[in-house]
């Protein structure tokens, strides 16, 4: 079947919605006898997903609930366009493009080998891997050396969206992989304030600029990598080592690489192509962070350990490609997903990684996951007949409890939540005040108790136990069944972290499918862009631009140029 020209299928005309929909009237949730009535409820609902265990028994819905939801699937045929991606078809349709960020983590040497669009993608996906790799090595070993002769110390990764949310996310995970020695920053705002504070404590002479974009037309970026050129040339001339046109390239050379899909671009900003690595149009930002676009991250762990993060997402995608849908991990959190928004009625998802390596993680999964499926229409155009996108947020534990868990456990909306955990400590520590414990176990209890809480709540006869007072007894009861996802796995390793970004990836994709849109196009943010070009002028006082703004932008312009230090 090809999707290109295909009208997606409308969930809501499906047996499987009008089931799902009499089967929630029907449902009287309650998870304390749900795991009484059935003892094997955790072990039944529990799925490995290579390295990580998935425990989905503290879902508030039944097998039958399941059942339907895997009708829906089939009656919206994700399996069939979970295929079509991977063959590499064009499931991108308002872009006519295939969708194979999984290509990017295919082993060396994969039979059959995929070749997609006339393009033998596995060759060509190895070819920039190998030089990507090269490159990383080089300047790990102190090959790579700067204009003066100094090897790296910094490497600085300008870029954003997909070009910084997946680098600096895996970055912050993998510290304890990390070189020592090598330090990544990574810019991407373009208030000046990020540029300014992650450049004026470094030396030009050590610092390597990965200039990371796509199209290479991005404002930000652009805009981000002309002043770090700027810095660089000041400092060096300064220094005495960069005087004339000849040495200003040769500046370029030694201390911008860059990483995109539009080469020409970058060579006409003076980046010597041999200095760039390649990708492909049909790697999305947000699915991009396997491709070269994490330059700066190999060279920060290294080409093994990338190896290894890529491994992992490839046994997701295994698993995926592979395992009927009814036991597939990835599938089903989609399928329950559909069931919060859709039926339920959720309106956001938490992610809460009780991990401190993790806390960039639901910064990146919001552009995963929002701008994938933040849509009114569907693939071919027509509108959604239902929710779309819920919105994803958290923090790591234990701080968000402290902070927002309040509403988690007491209010008044159901947020879906997955909590994700490690068994292993990367630091283990005690804390010889407290009985000599073990600080992880504190930090795991923690994530145990939370999903312990949310699930079984306290009843008004276990809050009157306590002795509370009769008046306190609403405020202190617990009503629990809140949902939540349990993802645990031995340890965070590069591979590892590779399996959780494919699980959300691969979520996206079928909630996506289901509801019909194209998970991989982003026109939402184009109408932003243009605005912002056209008022632009206006703040710096042209008359013509200042005259073409609505009364509400132009008195907000009129306020900027007058308080304006
Ligand atoms: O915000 C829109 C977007 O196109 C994202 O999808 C993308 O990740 C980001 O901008 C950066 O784009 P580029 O890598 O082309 O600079």
């Amino acid at each position: 079947m090809t999707f290109d020209a295909a009208a997606p299928i409308d969930p809501t005309s499906t047996p499987a919605w009008a089931d799902l929909l009499a089967h929630h009237d029907a449902l009287d949730v309650d998870l304390r006898a749900w795991f009484a009535a059935d003892p094997k409820r955790a072990e039944r609902m529990s799925h490995r997903l290579a390295d990580l265990h998935v425990d989905l028994s503290k879902n508030t819905v039944t097998p039958a609930t399941l059942d339907l939801l895997v009708q829906l699937a089939r009656e919206t045929n994700v399996p069939e366009r979970l295929a079509a991606m991977f063959a590499g078809e064009h499931v991108n349709t308002t872009e006519d493009r295939a969708v194979l960020h999984t290509a990017l983590r295919r082993p060396a040497g994969a039979e059959p080998p995929l070749v997609v669009d006339g393009q033998h993608v596995d060759d060509d996906v190895q070819a920039e891997l190998a030089k990507m790799y090269a490159f990383a090595e080089k300047v790990r070993s102190g090959t790579w050396r700067g204009l003066t002769g100094e090897r790296v110390r910094t490497v600085v990764n300008i870029g954003i969206g997909g070009s910084d949310l997946g680098p600096v996310m895996a970055y912050e995970a993998l510290k304890p992989y990390v070189q020592e020695g090598v330090e990544v920053r990574f810019v991407s705002n373009i208030d000046p304030t990020d540029i300014a504070r992650a450049t004026r404590d470094l030396d030009p002479a050590t610092t390597l600029f990965v200039v990371a974009s796509k199209t290479f037309t991005t404002l930000e970026t652009l805009t981000n990598a002309r002043l770090a050129r700027a810095w660089l040339w000041a400092r060096l001339e300064a220094a005495g080592d960069v005087d004339d046109a000849t040495s200003r390239a040769a500046a370029v050379a030694h201390h911008f690489v860059a990483v995109s899909t539009a080469l020409d671009k970058v060579a006409a900003f003076g980046i010597d192509p041999a200095n760039a690595f390649g990708f492909w149009d049909w790697v999305g930002g947000r699915y991009s962070v396997d491709s070269t676009i994490g330059t700066s991250l190999a060279i920060a762990i290294g080409p093994d350990a990338f190896a290894q993060l890529l491994a992992g997402f490839h046994a997701v995608d295994e698993h995926v490609r592979t395992t009927p849908i009814e036991r597939n991990v990835p599938v089903l959190m989609g399928l329950l997903n559909v069931w919060y928004v859709n039926v339920v009625g959720a309106h956001t998802h938490a992610v809460l990684p009780y991990s401190q390596y993790l806390h960039r993680f639901p910064a990146y999964l919001q552009q995963l996951t929002m701008e994938s499926n933040g849509k009114s229409v569907r693939w071919d155009g027509s509108p959604v007949t239902t929710q779309t996108g819920e919105v994803f947020w958290g923090e790591p534990g234990t701080n968000g409890q402290h902070a927002f868990y309040q509403l988690l456990h007491q209010g008044t909306r159901i947020v879906p939540a997955d909590f994700i955990a490690f068994a292993t400590p990367n630091d283990p520590l005690r804390d010889g005040a407290n009985h000599d414990a073990d600080v992880h176990s504190l930090l795991l209890a923690n994530f145990l108790a939370q999903t312990k809480a949310l699930a079984f709540g306290k009843t008004p006869d276990e809050v009157r136990a306590e002795g509370t007072p009769e008046h306190l007894v609403p405020a202190r009861t617990f009503a629990g069944n809140r949902p939540t996802t349990s993802i645990m796995a031995p340890l965070l390793t590069p591979s590892v972290l590779g399996q959780l970004i494919a699980l959300y990836e691969h979520i996206t994709f079928v909630q996506g499918a289901v509801w019909g849109i194209d998970s991989f196009d982003q026109w939402g943010v184009e109408l932003g862009k243009t605005l912002a070009l056209q008022i632009a002028p206006a703040l710096t006082g042209d008359a013509a631009a200042l005259a073409a703004q609505d009364p509400s932008t132009a008195a907000l312009i009129a306020y900027s140029r007058a308080h304006r230090g």
